[in-house]
């Protein structure tokens, strides 16, 4: 019997998932079926009890749902505790296992799509909610020199510097005190949405830079285009989008797909 995966979220009418995992699934020759799992507002766990009665076999969790995932998890890895949310759950008979992959994305696509190394890397992180704490743990297990954290809320971004300290060298502030330039800037605030941009000075920014924004659109955000006017390589968040999918994807089947078809596949 084929296996079955979806992603769920809402809204989830947009999602790429589907594609992105189908492309996966005829690559590997895995037979999974993968679809689209809207769950209202007030009843994430009631779906995802509904799809594991049914027989599925994992889920992917996007917004609203990250911390409702990780409150239904049985069992956690160490990214997903770090991060305090989960984006992928496994049914293992009466064990579910809670994941986030979406560090693992990010760095996957910066030191393996892009080639940029972040060991000994000065890394400024801006923004310090939910997308900040996910991706933490697995940027500072890249052994950067430095991994900084602003935010508009500097005590927001004191407490997520200070909540991976034992990891690694991080420190924080607001915006308007940053000094220096940084090899990789990532947007992890929410501004984008607003076609916004955090409040940042040029000064981070400098060839040689890489620019990423966790968020993607059909153009550029406004992040992106304030960090190519002062010279940066920038990024969106596709590419993290891609291969937190196959990190996922080798999460529930062991089998690790390869990305550049999918890339090559949305024109990438
Ligand atoms: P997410 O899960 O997307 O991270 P969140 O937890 O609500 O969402 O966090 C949103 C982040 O974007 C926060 O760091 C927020 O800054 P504050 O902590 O100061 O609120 C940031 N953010 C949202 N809109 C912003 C804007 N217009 N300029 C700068 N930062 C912004």
């Amino acid at each position: 019997m084929r296996a079955h995966y979806a992603v769920v979220g809402n809204p989830i009418a947009h999602s790429k998932s589907p594609e992105i995992h189908t492309l996966f699934a005829s690559q590997t020759g895995e037979d999974i079926e993968y679809t689209r799992l809207l769950a209202p507002i007030d009843d994430f766990a009631g779906t995802v009890k509904r799809f594991v009665a049914e027989g599925g076999k994992g889920l992917n969790v996007t917004v609203p749902f990250k911390f409702e995932a990780f409150a239904f998890a049985t069992e956690k890895t160490e990214r997903a505790l770090s991060a305090g949310a989960v984006n992928t759950l496994r049914f293992d008979g009466d064990t579910v296992l809670g994941d986030n992959t979406d560090g693992a994305g990010l760095v996957a696509d910066i030191t393996q799509n892009l080639g940029v190394s972040l060991t000994g890397a000065r890394i400024l992180m801006l923004g310090a909610g939910g997308a900040a704490y996910g991706v933490m743990l697995p940027l500072l297990k890249q052994n950067p020199a430095m991994l900084y954290v602003a935010n508009r809320t500097p005590e927001k971004a004191a407490a997520l510097a200070v909540a991976f300290s034992s990891y690694g060298k991080t420190a924080s502030s607001g915006y308007d005190t940053l000094e220096g330039q940084y090899d990789v800037v990532i947007n992890a605030t929410s501004a984008g949405l607003t076609d916004s941009m955090p409040a940042v000075p040029a000064g981070v920014f400098g060839q040689g830079t890489l620019a990423l924004d966790m968020v993607y659109a059909d153009k550029p955000t406004a992040f992106m285009c304030f960090a190519a006017e002062k010279g940066a390589r920038i990024r969106d968040g596709f590419g993290m989008l891609v291969e937190q999918a196959a990190e996922s994807f080798f999460v529930w089947r062991g089998v690790r797909p390869d990305t550049a078809p999918v890339f090559a596949h949305f024109g990438r």
